[in-house]
C-alpha cells in the first residue's frame, strides 16, 4: 500500500473547512497539522479533524513533516504563503485566485521552477462533470467555429458578508470584488471553453455594498479564436439566481446553468426530421435540447454551501500528479489567464479603453 500524503492547511475560515472535509474523504491523504494567525480558528477546526493546530504558519512548516500545504488565506497573501511552503520544499494547493498581481504570479512560477516542487490552483468548477463534458465536445471541435461564450453571475452577498472579515471587498488583500472573488470561477470555465481572451473593453461599478472594490461588472471580449462574448457579473442581486455559462458555435450550442449541463444541441447528433429553418430550430425542437438538472449549488446565495466533490477530485489530481511525477490539470500556469482577464477588466473600466492581453 502506498503511504498516505501529509496535509497541512494554512488558513482555518469557510474555505479551510471545505479542505479539511474534502480531506477526510480521500483515503490516502492525511490531514496532519492546520496553521491560522488566529489559534482558536487552528484550534476549533483541529479538534474537529483531529490535526495538529498552530497559531503560526512557520512554525507549522518547521515543526511537521508535511507533503503538500493547501493555502486557504485571503487572496492577496497566496503568493507569499504558497512561496513560504514551496521554499521549504513543500507542494502546494493554492485556493482561487492563484494571485492578485501580475508580479505575485511571476514570483510563483518562478519560486516553482527553482524548487522543482508541484503547485495545484483551485479551479474546481473544471472538474464538474458538465464543464468536463463540454470541454471534451470542444476539443472534438462539435460546436463548429465558435462564435460567442457567455458568463453571468446574477449573485448576492449581503452587506454582512463583505463585513465578516476585514480583507473582503479590499483591493489590497481581496484583489477586487465580484470578479475577483465570486466569477473568477465562470470566467476561468468560459476562458478553458472558448480559449484565451485576445482583447477587453468594460465597465466596473460598486452600486450596493460599501466596499472598496466592484460589485458588479460587464465586460466584451474578443477571444483570441475571434469569437466574442461578456462577462456580467454582480454580487447586488437580491436574492441571488443562478449562473449560467453559455459556449455557441455555427454547428452546436451548450449552456452550462449552476453547474449543470442544461442545454445541448449538436448538428451531428440531429435526426433527419431536425431540419433546421431559415430561422433555426423550431421551438418545440430546442426544448428537446433542454436536460433536468441534476445538482444544483446554492453558492448563489451562500458562500459557505459549495458542493464538496469538485474539490475531492482536484484534490485527488495533485496526489495523483506527485504519485506519479505529472502535471496537476490546473498548474500555475493554467490558472493565471482569469486573473489576466479579470485585471484587464479592471484597467479597462478605470482607463475607458479597450485593453489588448499580450
Ligand atoms: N474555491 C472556492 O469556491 C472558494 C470559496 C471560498 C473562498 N475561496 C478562497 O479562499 C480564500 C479564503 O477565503 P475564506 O472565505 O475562507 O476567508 P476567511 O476569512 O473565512 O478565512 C481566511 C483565514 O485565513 C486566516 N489568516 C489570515 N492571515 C493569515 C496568516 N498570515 N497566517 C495564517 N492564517 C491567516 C484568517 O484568520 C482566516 O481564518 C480566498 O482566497 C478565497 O477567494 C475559494
Amino acid at each position: 500500500m502506498t503511504s498516505k500524503l501529509r496535509f497541512g492547511i494554512v488558513g482555518a475560515g469557510v474555505i479551510g473547512k471545505m479542505h479539511a472535509e474534502a480531506l477526510s474523504n480521500l483515503p490516502d491523504a492525511e490531514l496532519v497539522a492546520i496553521a491560522d494567525c488566529v489559534l482558536e480558528r487552528a484550534q476549533k477546526l483541529g479538534e474537529s479533524f483531529k490535526a495538529t493546530a498552530y497559531g503560526d504558519y512557520q512554525e507549522m512548516l518547521e515543526r511537521e513533516q508535511l507533503d503538500i500545504i493547501d493555502i486557504c488565506t485571503p487572496s492577496g497573501m497566496h503568493g507569499e504563503h504558497a512561496c513560504q511552503a514551496m521554499r521549504a520544499g513543500r507542494h502546494v494547493i493554492v485556493e482561487k485566485p492563484m494571485e492578485i498581481t501580475h508580479a505575485a504570479i511571476a514570483e510563483m512560477l518562478r519560486v516553482q521552477k527553482a524548487t522543482g516542487v508541484k503547485m495545484a490552483v483551485i479551479s474546481q468548477h473544471r472538474f464538474d462533470q458538465a464543464s468536463r463534458k463540454v470541454y471534451d465536445l470542444v476539443q472534438e471541435k462539435a460546436f463548429g467555429r465558435l462564435v460567442m461564450g457567455n458568463a453571468i453571475v446574477p449573485w448576492w452577498r449581503s452587506q454582512a458578508y463583505y463585513d465578516s472579515g476585514a480583507w473582503r471587498g479590499t483591493w489590497a488583500l481581496d484583489g477586487g470584488g465580484v470578479l475577483m472573488n465570486q466569477s473568477i470561477h465562470s470566467i476561468d470555465v468560459l476562458q478553458w471553453l472558448m480559449g484565451p481572451v485576445k482583447s477587453i473593453y468594460a465597465y466596473t461599478d460598486t452600486l450596493v455594498h460599501k466596499m472598496e472594490t466592484e460589485d458588479i461588472a460587464v465586460a466584451v471580449l474578443r477571444f483570441a479564436n475571434g469569437a466574442l462574448g461578456t462577462i456580467a457579473a454582480t454580487t447586488g442581486a437580491y436574492p441571488g439566481t443562478g449562473t449560467r455559462i453559455e459556449i455557441y458555435g455555427d454547428k452546436g450550442s451548450a449552456v452550462i446553468a449552476d453547474d449543470n449541463l442544461s442545454y445541448l444541441h449538436l448538428a451531428r447528433d440531429e435526426s433527419e426530421d431536425d431540419t433546421v429553418g431559415l430561422y433555426g430550430l423550431a421551438k418545440e425542437k430546442r426544448q428537446q435540447g433542454m436536460i433536468t438538472k441534476e445538482e444544483t449549488g446554492r453558492a448563489a446565495q451562500d458562500p459557505a454551501a459549495l458542493a464538496i466533490r469538485s474539490h475531492i477530485l482536484q484534490i485527488a489530481d495533485m496526489m495523483r500528479t506527485i504519485r506519479e511525477d505529472g502535471t496537476p490539470l490546473v498548474d500555475g500556469n493554467a490558472a493565471k489567464h482569469p486573473v489576466e482577464i479579470i485585471l484587464g477588466i479592471y484597467e479597462s473600466a478605470r482607463t475607458h479603453k479597450e485593453v489588448v492581453l499580450s
